[in-house]
């Protein structure tokens, strides 16, 4: 099942730029959230802190408190088990380009020491079947690699790879900017589906999607968050001038 995930104070430098600032906010279990706001102004940055990859960069920095259900995962748990409970689907898919789709689907399993074959076999599956991919791909598991998916089947393999190790947060950055109208909307409905299993955190610069996909929407402006609230109200009548000025397209 999903967690909550609570924020609070949290800060996050580049050397000496305050790129995230005071960040407060509550995402709900079992919902998706979206993440809005013009480029630049720290919604990546944002998520990386939710799963501490911020901090992978060396001149990176954050402080404040992250808790993902019961852990403060800046402090009670390592920075590999936090990665295997929340995972990460980026703009554009990265599939291991050499290895097979069911290699790619089960690397995360084999670097946390899954080796039996049958079991393996079992979660290959799964994890295709809850990606809506798995009746485009059953027959050439092995024979095909996953560079040679199309872009929206390679994003969806990597979104099966993410589920595969089993996590409680999925965190998605722009998942479906880089692909066509239908592969999006395949996203979308996935988002749709797997929010009863997970917490999802996607960042999308298309306010029709968050409108679409997400219960609650968070609006960030030069590393703040100004509002956060019900999509509904985020988008009919937000309670900032910035977020006005923002969803009607005034700027960004
Ligand atoms: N690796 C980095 N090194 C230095 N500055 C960065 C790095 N990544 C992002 N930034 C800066 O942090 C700010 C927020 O970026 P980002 O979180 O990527 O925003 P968004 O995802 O909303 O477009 C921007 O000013 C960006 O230039
Ligand atoms: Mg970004």
């Amino acid at each position: 099942m999903g967690v909550a995930i609570e924020v609070k104070a949290l800060n996050a430098w580049y050397g000496a730029t305050h790129t995230l600032q005071d960040i407060e906010l509550h995402i709900p279990a079992n919902h998706a959230t979206a993440l809005i706001g013009p480029s630049g102004c720290g919604k990546s940055t944002f998520v990386r802190c939710l799963n501490r990859m911020h901090e992978t960069n060396p001149i990176a920095r954050v402080t404040g408190s992250v808790k993902i259900g019961d852990l403060d995962i800046y402090n009670d748990i390592s920075p590999v088990e936090i990665r295997r409970r929340v995972g990460m689907v980026f703009q554009r898919p990265n599939p291991f380009p050499t290895m097979s789709i069911y290699d790619n689907v089960c690397s995360g399993l084999k670097l946390n020491g899954y080796r039996n074959r049958r079991e393996l076999d079992e979660i290959v599956e799964r994890s295709l079947r809850s990606a809506a991919l798995w009746d485009e791909v059953r027959d050439d598991l092995k024979k095909k690699s996953g560079a040679s998916l199309s872009g929206g089947q390679q994003q969806r393999m990597c979104i099966a790879r993410a589920l595969a190790v089993d996590p409680e947060v999925l965190l998605m950055d722009e998942p479906a900017s880089a692909l066509d109208p239908v592969s999006t909307s395949k996203i979308e409905d996935l988002i749709f589906q797997l929010k009863s299993q997970y917490t999802i955190v996607i960042v999308t610069h298309n306010m029709q999607q968050a409108a679409r996909v997400a219960e609650k929407t968070g609006f960030f402006l030069n590393g703040r968050l100004v509002e956060f609230d019900s999509t509904h109200k985020i988008f009919t009548n937000p309670t900032d001038k910035r977020t006005e000025d923002y969803i009607t397209g005034r700027f960004g």
